[in-house]
Parts: structure tokens; C-alpha cells; sequence
């Protein structure tokens, strides 16, 4: 009896995995109230990481240190299931960007060790045009099963954001709407027989001066038509006012598109966006106190029936920045009460080039600064507790967490 029953409960774990697994793999996903799911109606939970491919040599970060394939591999067992990649829309509309090489790319800013590091790592990638080099990314996830989310992060290749780096709203310096949608139609036509691309984010992080709601819906609606006339298949997901912070104003006014069922938000919610208040309050009542203010800026679009994609959290690795540390407690809380679909910010070890460093290390990844192991498993062990859905309409109930580590 005790082995029948170890047998029934393998099978459940296998079956369960292999849903898991199928999902992951070629999917057309859609909305259903504020679930995504894919064609079967059954819920598909997105626990993404970000990664990013936007900064000055527009290549994907982490390539002069390991293999992509190896890289792709670690981002699955990790257990993610999709990667929210990054990219700048100069790639793909500025020849003065688009005609590089991954060679000329890194030539021109003088990344001679980490051009090294891509020829002994990743030699199939020198020569290619970035936008192919992009590609081969894309593909690499998806022999691992990972989904793959398009971000539109900046437009003139750099790291992101500031309120005056001239990226932030329509009409800022790098940011007119035509060649934004050019770029969006480029990318989700590149992209439309690519059966791991399931969803594309129009736009991160809207800021600055200029930001206005007028011109949000009269854009971001423009942009959603363009995606998804060149590409029916995906997941338009539409970002809010204030870095992402803002979508309160939806609640007088919805989004109005020509299609149905493609259409969720994202919101990204950090410690520091809210300076200090962590570390100076008590944790119970700020985490009550700032828990309500997203939900009254964006996560009470979930209950009017959209999808909202927690597209950027994370917090400092090393377990030493107590604001971090409070806040993780309770945005954490908050994803798996409501089981967010999300994306971890960040899988990146280190950095090419940030800000003007050589290599700069980043405390907020999951990988180390040689991206070859989780930077702390401690942190990473906290992570996958959020990786499985917890509940959500029409989806099979799951064996617990705990059965399958
Ligand atoms: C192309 O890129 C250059 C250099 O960043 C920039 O000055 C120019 O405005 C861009 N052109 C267009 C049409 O976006
Ligand atoms: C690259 O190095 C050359 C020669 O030292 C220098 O003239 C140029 O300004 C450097 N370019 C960048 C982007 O650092
Ligand atoms: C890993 O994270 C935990 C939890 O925040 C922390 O206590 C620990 O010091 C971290 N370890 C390392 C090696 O950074």
C-alpha cells in the first residue's frame, strides 16, 4: 500500500510537471478576467526574471561569462518559466545602431575583455547583427521551455530611468511615438512565428515632465493596435504613469483597443520606492499602509477583471539592507495572496558596462557576478516558494510545493 501510494503520488508530481512543462513550451496565452491562460482555458502563472538586453552594447548581459544555452538552462532550473527581456527600440529603428555587429557593438564602447570573454562563450554570436544575436536568445530560452516576454525598456541603448534622460515620455528627446511604433511593429513581426515569444510590454517605466494621462491612453492604445496587428499571438501588456508605479487613473477610464482577451497591466513595486519608510517604520503597519496604496495605483485592476503582471521587484541579495529586507516580507506576501503572475528583478550576476563601470556588480541578481551560481541560495530557496500558482480558475490543483524540492 505504502509503495502504491508513492507510485500515485509520483505520477501526480509527474503529471503535474509535465502541465507545467507543456505550458511553458509553445503557448498562445490569453486573458481570462485577470487571469492568463493558455488555450485550454487552463491558468498559466508567469514567474519570470528580467533580463536585460537594453544597456549601451544591446546585447543580452552575462555572455562573455557563460554560454547562453548554460545560462538559459540555469534561468529553468532556477524555476522560472519565462525571462521579461529587455530591449532598446534604437536595435531595431536607428541604423546607426541596428547595422552593428555584436563585434562593432562592444568595439565601439572598448569592451575589449568582455568581447573576449563573448568570443570563448558564445563565438557563434561575434559576427551576428544584434538583432540576430537577440534572436539566438530567444531561442536558447526556448529550448530550456522558457517563455519569453519582449519589454521595450528604453529607447536610445543605456540604463534606465531617470525623469530627464529624454526616454521617458512621448515627445521626450529619444522618444517620438512614430518611431516607437515602428519599432514595437518591427519587434512583434521579428517575433510573430517565434512560439516561446508569448507577450509584449509596450513601454517601461513612462516618467518625466511630459507624462500625462491624455497622451498615455491616446499612445499606449496606438502602440497596443500596432503589436497586435503585426502579432495576434501575444500578450499586449501596458505599463502605468510614475516608473511604472500609477494606473489609478484606469479606474475613470478604461483602455480601449479593437481586441479582446491580449490585454494586461504591469506595476513594479521596489523598498526604495518608497525611500526609507521601511526601515524607519514599524514592518507591520507600513507593509499595511504601503500594501494599500498599490492596490489603490494598481492592483485594484485585478478585481475589474484584468491581469496585473508584477513585472519588477527584488531586493538586495546580500541580506544586509533592512529596507529591502521588510519591504520583501511583505511584497511577498502581497504575490502570493493574491498569486501575482511576476518577474524578479533580477537574473544578472554583473554588467558589461553600467553607468559608465566595467563590470559593475549587481547586488539585486540571482546569479553571482560570474554568473555561474545563485548569488544566495537563501534568497533563492524564498523565491521559489512564489514560483508555483498558489490558486486560479480553471486550473488543476497542484501537489504542494513542498512534494517537489
Ligand atoms: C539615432 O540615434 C542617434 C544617436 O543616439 C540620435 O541622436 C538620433 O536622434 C536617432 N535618430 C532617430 C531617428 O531616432
Ligand atoms: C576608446 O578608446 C579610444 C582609444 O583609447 C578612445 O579614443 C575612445 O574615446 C574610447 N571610446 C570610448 C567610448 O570609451
Ligand atoms: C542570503 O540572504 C539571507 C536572507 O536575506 C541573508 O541572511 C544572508 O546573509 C545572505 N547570504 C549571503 C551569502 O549573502
Amino acid at each position: 500500500m505504502r509503495q502504491n501510494a508513492l507510485v500515485a503520488a509520483v505520477w501526480l508530481v509527474a503529471i503535474a510537471l509535465a502541465g507545467y512543462e507543456r505550458a511553458a513550451a509553445g503557448v498562445t496565452l490569453s486573458t481570462a478576467s485577470r487571469w492568463i491562460v493558455d488555450e485550454s482555458g487552463n491558468r498559466v502563472k508567469l514567474a519570470c526574471v528580467n533580463w536585460p538586453s537594453h544597456l549601451e552594447p544591446m546585447l543580452a548581459e552575462g555572455l562573455g561569462k557563460q554560454p547562453v544555452d548554460a545560462i538559459a538552462r540555469d534561468v529553468a532550473a532556477m524555476g522560472f518559466n519565462c525571462v521579461r527581456l529587455t530591449w532598446p527600440t534604437f536595435m531595431v529603428t536607428n541604423a546607426s545602431y541596428s547595422s552593428l555587429t555584436v563585434a562593432q557593438s562592444f568595439q565601439r564602447l572598448n569592451l575589449t575583455e568582455s568581447l573576449a570573454g563573448i568570443r570563448v562563450n558564445n563565438p557563434a554570436v561575434v559576427d551576428l547583427k544584434l538583432i540576430d544575436a537577440f534572436k539566438t536568445v530567444v531561442s536558447s530560452l526556448g529550448a530550456s521551455n522558457v517563455m519569453v516576454i519582449l519589454d521595450n525598456h528604453v529607447s536610445k541603448p543605456g540604463w534606465c530611468c531617470g525623469n530627464n534622460d529624454g526616454n521617458g515620455f512621448f515627445g521626450d528627446a529619444f522618444f517620438d511615438p512614430d518611431v516607437w511604433v515602428d519599432g514595437l511593429t518591427k519587434m512583434a513581426t521579428i517575433f510573430s512565428g517565434v512560439p516561446n515569444v508569448v507577450g509584449m510590454s509596450l513601454r517601461n517605466e513612462l516618467r518625466g515632465p511630459r507624462q500625462n494621462t491624455a497622451d498615455w491612453y491616446k499612445y499606449m492604445q496606438r502602440g497596443a493596435e500596432a503589436v497586435h496587428a503585426a502579432n495576434s499571438r501575444v500578450v499586449v501588456i501596458l505599463s502605468g504613469l510614475s516608473f511604472d508605479n500609477d494606473l489609478a487613473f484606469l479606474n475613470s477610464r478604461q483602455v480601449s483597443v479593437s481586441f479582446a482577451g491580449k490585454v494586461a497591466f504591469e506595476v513594479h513595486w521596489y523598498g526604495f520606492s518608497n525611500g526609507q519608510e521601511w526601515r524607519a517604520g514599524n514592518a507591520n503597519q507600513v507593509c499595511a499602509r504601503i500594501a494599500a496604496s498599490v492596490a489603490r495605483r494598481a492592483l485594484y485592476l485585478l478585481d475589474q477583471g484584468w491581469p496585473v503582471f508584477l513585472s519588477e521587484f527584488g531586493v538586495d541579495n546580500r541580506g544586509g539592507n533592512v529596507n529591502d529586507n521588510r519591504y520583501y516580507g511583505c511584497v511577498a506576501a502581497v504575490a502570493a495572496d493574491l498569486d501575482l503572475d511576476w518577474a524578479l528583478w533580477t537574473l544578472q550576476g554583473s554588467y558589461y558596462l553600467r553607468e559608465g563601470v566595467l563590470g559593475l556588480d549587481e547586488v539585486y541578481g540571482v546569479l553571482d557576478w560570474a554568473w555561474c551560481k545563485p548569488r544566495n541560495d537563501t534568497a533563492l530557496s524564498r523565491l521559489n516558494a512564489l514560483q508555483r500558482p498558489f490558486r486560479g480558475s480553471h486550473s488543476p490543483p497542484l501537489p504542494p510545493a513542498t512534494t517537489l524540492y
